[in-house]
């Protein structure tokens, strides 16, 4: 029996067979123990040279036992060691660093362009009073533009969402006295459909020069500069339609010639209105100006080739990649 069962141990391929027979032989009811149980029946002579020969069973089973598990435990983490090896040499997937959206880029380009020209940069709240917004501005109440068709109004409250960059010129210039020149940069809202040329938000560029003895001429010169700068070409041409906003007089419509020979419209612009300067208190006899207000993401749409105005807004960095602003890996 003693050499089965140290062969049976031998032969164990894994800790759960070792471990059943160490239950069989020395568990409570085990073949071991049950030839300790029968010692009792012996006379003392005998159970004493029996005894002691189990026992020494006992312990010899209990070392085999002991060895068989440390070889088959060293075996067992030898295999998780080769199953689960991580191969340090595998090259890390690429990272890649967020890099500026379209719209920050053009804004930042634009303003670091006029601020080589004495430009400064102001900016005003989104939720905008209707005073600023509308009425400083020379727009009556009954203008269409202030109907909630196109403008978001604030409930509980007289306040809109700004439709404009415009309230900047009356906030700037209520604080800061001309001689001034600034930009406004921001984002607007209005109650537009969505589709590949709206969104209900987008972001415009306000421009304005106040000093003694500025012309419209000044204003064509400032634009044909700005338009051949920003498009990369120095034979950028323009056309001033004339047209109407309440805040400027005369007002016009400028607009590009593109490459296909059309005419695309860049954005509005001005001889400030004398009512405007006054509700700023300044003095139109002393000072004129002009200002100007265009479209960011025309602009940038423009210039890149973008076609739908929705996917600045998509937050999916492939499309980055597809106009060259993607991140870098
Ligand atoms: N605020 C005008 C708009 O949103 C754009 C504009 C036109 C701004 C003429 C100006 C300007 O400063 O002089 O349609």
């Amino acid at each position: 029996m003693q050499e089965q069962w140290l062969q049976q141990i031998q032969a164990s391929q894994n800790l759960t067979t070792l471990d059943d027979l160490r239950v069989n032989l020395l568990g409570k009811s085990g073949l071991v123990t049950q030839q300790l149980k029968t010692l009792g029946a012996l006379a003392p002579e005998e159970r004493k040279a029996k005894g002691a020969e189990i026992n020494a069973l006992k312990d010899q089973i209990a070392l085999a036992i002991e060895e068989k598990k440390i070889i088959l435990e060293a075996q067992a983490l030898d295999l998780r060691l080769a199953n689960e090896k991580i191969d340090i040499t595998l090259p890390s997937r690429p990272e890649s660093t967020g890099k500026i959206h379209p719209i920050s880029k053009a804004t930042q380009d634009i303003t670091q362009y006029f601020s080589q020209l004495g430009f400064q940069v102001f900016d005003g709240p989104h939720v905008e009073t209707q005073e600023l917004n509308f009425d400083a501005l020379n727009i009556p109440a009954h203008h269409p533009a202030r109907q909630s068709q196109d403008t978001f109004y604030v409930s509980g409250s007289n306040d809109i969402l700004r439709t404009q960059t415009s309230p900047v010129q009356i906030r700037t210039l209520r604080n800061h006295k001309p001689p001034i020149r600034f930009l406004a940069p921001g984002r607007v809202f209005r109650s537009d459909d969505l589709d590949a040329t709206h969104t209900p938000m987008f972001h415009q560029l306000e421009g304005v020069v106040i000093e003694e003895g500025i012309n419209f001429s000044h204003l064509k010169g400032a634009l044909i500069d700005f338009f051949s700068w920003f498009f990369e070409n120095p034979n950028t041409n323009l056309r001033f339609r004339p047209s109407f906003f309440p805040f400027t007089e005369p007002s016009a419509e400028v607009d590009i010639l593109w490459k296909n020979g059309k005419w695309l419209e860049m954005g509005g612009c001005g001889m400030m209105h004398p009512k405007v300067l006054r509700n700023c208190d300044i003095d139109p006899d002393q000072f004129q100006g002009f200002a100007f207000g265009m479209g960011i993401e025309r602009l940038t749409m423009l210039k890149y080739g973008i076609d739908d105005i929705r996917s600045f807004y998509d937050g999916d960095t492939r499309w980055l990649d597809l106009y060259g602003f993607g991140a870098q890996s």
